[in-house]
C-alpha cells in the first residue's frame, strides 16, 4: 500500500510501556496518517497549564485513569479533523469499555468503524525495566532508552534539541499502579475487540524493527 492510499483507523492496545508509542510512529511515518495520543495530549495541556491539563495531572501522577468523561469528547473531536480523512493511529485510547463503547457510537454514527486493533504483548516483569529508562522529550514528545534507544547526544532529543525528562509517572511505584490499573480497567478491550473480530496480538518483547515487521504484515505493505 502506498502512501496516502490508505484508510486505517487503528488502535494500540497494550500495557503501559509495551511500545504502543514507538510503533504508533513507525505506523504514522510509513502509513501517512496522524498518530493520537491521549497521553501526550495530557502532557502538551499539564506543560501549558490548561484547565484540562490540572485536572488530569492530579490522576496521571498517581498512575490512575482520567475519567472517561475528559476523554472521550477530546478524541472525538480529533478524530474529525481533516488530517483523519486517510485514518489514524489512536494510541492510548480506548482504555475502557464505557470509552471504546463511545468510540464504536460516534464511528457508527458516520457508518464507520475500527479497522485494527493491535496489541502489542509485553510481561509485567519486562515493563518497570523499560520504564525506568525511557527517556521522553518536553518539547516535541519523542520518546528514547537510555539502553535500546539511545540518544546521539546524553539527555538531548535527536528531533528537537530540546531537553529528555524522566516522565513523573515512570517512577517505579506509580508504574506498579499503572500496570494493576491496566489490568483491571484496560485488558477487557483485548476481549471486546476479540468480539469485533479487529483483535491482532504482536509479540512486543522482540527488538523494536522485529515488532513493527510483525505489525507492518498485518496492516499490509
Ligand atoms: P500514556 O502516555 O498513554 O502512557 P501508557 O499507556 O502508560 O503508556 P506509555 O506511554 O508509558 O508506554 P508505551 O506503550 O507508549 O511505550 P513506549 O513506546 O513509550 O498515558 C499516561 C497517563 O495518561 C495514564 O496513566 C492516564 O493517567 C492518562 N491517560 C492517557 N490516556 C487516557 C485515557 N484514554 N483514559 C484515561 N486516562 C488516560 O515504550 C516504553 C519504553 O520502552 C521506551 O523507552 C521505548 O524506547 C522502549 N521500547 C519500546 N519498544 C521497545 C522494544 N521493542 N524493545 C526495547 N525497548 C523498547
Ligand atoms: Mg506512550
Amino acid at each position: 500500500m502506498s502512501k496516502g492510499e490508505c484508510n486505517m483507523k487503528i488502535i494500540m492496545l497494550g500495557a503501559p510501556g509495551a511500545g504502543k508509542g514507538t510503533q504508533a510512529d513507525k505506523i504514522c511515518a510509513k502509513y501517512n496518517i496522524p498518530h493520537i495520543s491521549t497521553g501526550d495530549i495530557f502532557r502538551a495541556n499539564i506543560k501549558n497549564n490548561t484547565e484540562l491539563g490540572q485536572k488530569a495531572k492530579s490522576y496521571m501522577d498517581k498512575g490512575e485513569l482520567v475519567p472517561d468523561e475528559l476523554v472521550v469528547d477530546l478524541v472525538v473531536d480529533r478524530i474529525k479533523a481533516d488530517d483523519c480523512t486517510n485514518g489514524y493511529v489512536l494510541d492510548g485510547f480506548p482504555r475502557t469499555i464505557p470509552q471504546a463503547e463511545a468510540l464504536d457510537a460516534a464511528l457508527a454514527a458516520i457508518n464507520d468503524k475500527v479497522d485494527y486493533a493491535i496489541n502489542v504483548e509485553v510481561p509485567d516483569e519486562n515493563i518497570i525495566n523499560r520504564m525506568s529508562g525511557r527517556r521522553a522529550c518536553v518539547a516535541c514528545g519523542a520518546t528514547y532508552h537510555i539502553v535500546h534507544i539511545p540518544t546521539k547526544v546524553d539527555g538531548v532529543c535527536d528531533k528537537c534539541g530540546a531537553k529528555l525528562i524522566l516522565r513523573d509517572d515512570d517512577k517505579p511505584e506509580t508504574v506498579k499502579n499503572r500496570l494493576n490499573v491496566y489490568h483491571e480497567q484496560t485488558q477487557p478491550l483485548i476481549d471486546y475487540y476479540t468480539a469485533k473480530n479487529v483483535l491482532h496480538e504482536v509479540d512486543g518483547t522482540k527488538a523494536m524493527e522485529d515488532v513493527f515487521s510483525s505489525i507492518v504484515s498485518i496492516l499490509g505493505e
